[in-house]
């Protein structure tokens, strides 16, 4: 098979449907569709073809990771207040096997303690985490470094 590997799946967890009015001074302002247009932008300018998914159901959130294989070559996972407990996740994205960065847009680690913990720990490629929406255009960078893309 050839053809380039450039499609990335960019994944929002639970609650991240309320960007905009959900604590502003923390993830500001703006919404996830706002969030999602700059992605898409950021994607461009690199060369990737990125596609969006949301749900505040960890069973569905799974279920795409298990479908990843078909879908995208790479993946950028928001997973939310998951990302500090849910092994589910943890082993769909196993199951998932492509290359990930995780991202947050609020710094995890300057938070309440049980945010310092991630289920992805020693599986993404990378943790961005406070840098906002600039953090996820680091994060195509790096999927597109590791896809040769
Ligand atoms: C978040 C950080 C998580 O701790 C939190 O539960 C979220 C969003 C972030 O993007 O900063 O829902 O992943």
């Amino acid at each position: 098979m050839g053809g380039t590997r450039n499609r990335v799946a960019v994944m929002h967890g639970v609650n991240l449907d309320t960007l905009g009015r959900r604590d502003p001074e923390i993830y500001g302002s703006e919404t996830l569709s706002q969030l999602t247009n700059r992605i898409h932008t950021f994607a461009r300018e690199l060369d990737l073809e990125a596609t969006f998914f949301q749900t505040n159901h960890e069973g569905e959130f799974c279920e795409y990771l298990h479908r990843i294989p078909d879908l995208a070559d790479a993946a950028i996972v928001n997973a939310g207040a998951w990302t500090h407990y849910s092994w589910a996740i943890r082993d769909a994205i196993e199951v998932a096997g492509v290359p990930f960065v995780e991202v947050h847009i609020s710094d995890v680690s300057k938070r309440e303690d049980w945010r310092k913990d991630s289920i992805f720990e020693g599986l993404a490629l990378e943790k961005i985490s406070g840098e906002g929406a600039e953090g996820y255009r680091r994060a195509l960078e790096i999927v597109k470094s590791e896809l040769g893309a």
